[in-house]
């Protein structure tokens, strides 16, 4: 039985993978982390100040992370110390912040997926991506992410990897956020953000030339696709060495 933990219990992803742990046979739910106390599906939830204490009486495998980057540079260091398996889902944590991250995981010796993206579609979306901007460097290319109104990190997480592959792949390349007033395209990538209404994802990245234009996009029609990703990982995880691992590693994509 893998024991789990979920930081961010009372949230919109929280709550999602809550309810598919609470329903695999080979996994307990043992509790939740929020900012206030309560329970979910039947089993506790304290607040992040009670973290320590909560993680020695009830012992999980594994702690999974979907919160806000302020938390989780605080309770991911604090799991890792108390030995659980990692599996961090939250977005718009700084470079710094991630490096801090890392560094603990590493320090405490425990396994870790770490993805901006938990989605199976996603992570092959990612690799024809990097297939397309191979042969299509040279074309103008503008990216575009949308998401729901409450979602506050801007662009998100997962535009942030595809702007990390299309650099590794076509830069470096200047980012150009908006555009506004009078000014000529370049050779910048174009990245273009819109929040709005329930969307849970869309991520389009146009490859455009004179004549033609070749898009490749992605929509998310529920979060449980994330939740459903980061239950497998969390399943590969318990039998990984220590060390920090991608969703491409979990799907063997490598
Ligand atoms: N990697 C992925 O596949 C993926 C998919 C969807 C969302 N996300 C990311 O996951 C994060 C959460 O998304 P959401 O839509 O569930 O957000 P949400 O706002 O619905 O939930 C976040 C939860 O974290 C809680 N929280 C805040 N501070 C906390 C603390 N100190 N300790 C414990 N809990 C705390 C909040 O009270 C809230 O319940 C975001 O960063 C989002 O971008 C990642």
């Amino acid at each position: 039985m893998i024991k789990i933990v979920i930081c961010g219990a009372f949230g919109r992803m929280g709550t999602t993978i809550g309810g598919i742990v609470n329903k695999e046979q080979d996994m307990e739910l043992v509790g939740g982390v929020d900012i206030k106390e309560g329970s979910f599906f039947g089993v506790p939830v304290v607040p992040s100040e009670g973290l320590t204490d909560f993680l020695a009486s009830v012992k999980p495998d594994v702690m999974i992370d979907f919160t806000v980057a302020a938390a989780t540079v605080r309770n991911v260091p604090i799991a890792s110390e108390a030995g659980c398996a990692i599996i961090l889902g939250t977005t718009g944590l700084t470079r710094t912040e991630r490096k801090g991250i890392d560094e603990a995981i590493i320090q405490a010796n425990v396994p870790a997926v770490i993805s901006s993206n938990y989605s199976i579609g996603m992570n092959i979306f990612w690799t024809l991506i990097r297939d397309a901007a191979r042969k299509l460097g040279d074309y103008d290319i503008e990216l575009t992410e949308a998401h729901h109104r409450y979602k506050k990190d801007a662009p998100s997480g997962t535009a942030k990897t595809i702007l990390q592959i299309l650099q590794e792949e076509v830069g470096p390349k200047e980012e150009v956020y908006g555009r506004e007033g009078m000014q000529e395209r370049g050779s910048e990538i174009g990245v273009h953000v819109i929040r709005g209404g329930d969307i849970v994802g869309d991520h389009s990245v146009m490859f455009a030339n004179n004549y033609e234009t070749v898009t490749l996009s992605h929509r998310a029609y529920d979060r449980a696709v994330f939740a459903e990703g980061a239950i497998r990982a969390t399943r590969w995880i318990v039998h990984k060495k220590p060390g920090i691992y991608g969703m491409k590693d979990v799907l063997n994509l490598a």
